[in-house]
């Protein structure tokens, strides 16, 4: 059966962790994956910007031996003339073997994959999910931490349209002794939805703080973010909120020897560019992390086995 990944969930516990040893074992043995893909082709359907999240889909299908289509902004594919996402995708559909979709408007990836011949990955919709950014998070968190039990990890800046946030909370409430740690405004609270449907459901331990600097020393794990300008209706409140947390060298220093930092990235000014050198600063690693990560996932939703 034809296999789509809409949300970090739609993944059970085991094959998260089947793709982490394959991802493990490409970057032991990259030369065993490079013809994988031989005469697949990818797409990459981008009505969203992003840098990371499409050239690592590329970068990932290429290092497979496939080959890569698609574009980069809305106002270069056909949508600019009006045309609906679905009849894009069920287009595309017949020129590639798997699409990766981004789209500002929630849920549209599963409405597209109703007329689509090939599987789709969500690579981002609106504010809700972020899926293959989790699936980078998680490797990270395995090649830093060896477990996804017994963590606490702090969320810090925009939780309310975070998609990386909201998918990464999903997939780590799976997991035994989890706790959370939600930082940010009260007008960038973790939603709802989120702590019904996911925290309490699973029982899972969390508290809200406002600020940053009581909370770093306990955790083993601080997943910055940047404030998503683009979710705001007012531009006047995104000044106001974009700079309300900084982490800098200064605040670092109360946090543990083995803390991890991670980010998604794009930052914008929440991580100072001093915090990079810091040993504990893992968003580059993510952003490594990211494409072999994406070339397992390929791979499974394809259904290639070596
Ligand atoms: C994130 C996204 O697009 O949601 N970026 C990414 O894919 N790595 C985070 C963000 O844009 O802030």
């Amino acid at each position: 059966m034809m296999r789509h990944l809409f949300d970090i969930v739609d993944l059970s516990v085991e094959e998260i962790d089947e793709l982490i040893s394959v991802a493990n074992d490409i970057i032991k043995n990259p030369d065993k994956y490079a013809n994988a893909c031989n005469r697949k082709k990818l797409a990459t359907l981008f009505f969203e910007p992003s840098t990371r999240t499409r050239l690592s889909f590329e970068a990932a299908m290429l290092e497979l031996g496939g080959s890569i289509l698609g574009f980069s902004s809305a106002n270069s594919s056909s949508s600019a003339k009006g045309e609906s996402v679905t009849d894009t995708i069920r287009t595309v559909s017949c020129y590639a073997d798997i699409i990766a979709m981004r789209h500002p408007k929630e849920g549209a990836p599963v409405a597209a994959a109703r007329r689509s011949l090939v599987p789709i990955i969500n690579a981002g919709d609106g504010g809700h999910n972020h899926p293959t950014q989790t699936l980078a998070d998680l490797l990270t968190i395995n090649r830093e931490k060896g477990r996804f039990t017994n963590l606490t990890v702090g969320f810090c800046g925009d939780l309310k349209f975070g998609r990386t946030v909201h998918s990464l909370v999903n997939a780590l409430s799976r997991y035994e002794d989890i706790k959370f740690v939600f930082v940010s405004p009260d007008e960038l609270k973790i939603p709802k939805y989120i702590k019904e449907g996911v925290l309490a459901k699973n029982n899972i331990p969390y508290v809200e703080e406002n600020r940053l600097e009581g909370v770093i020393p306990n955790l083993d794990i601080l997943y910055m973010t940047r404030v998503q300008r683009e979710r705001f209706f007012n531009e006047a409140d995104y000044i106001r909120l974009r700079d309300c947390y900084i982490l800098d060298n200064e605040k670092l220093k109360l946090g543990r020897e083995d803390l991890s930092v991670m980010h998604p990235l794009p930052r914008v000014n929440e991580i100072a560019v001093e915090v990079d050198d810091d040993p504990r600063a893992c968003y580059f690693k993510q952003v490594e992390n990211g494409k072999y990560i994406r070339m397992a996932l390929i791979l499974k939703l394809l259904g290639v086995t070596l």
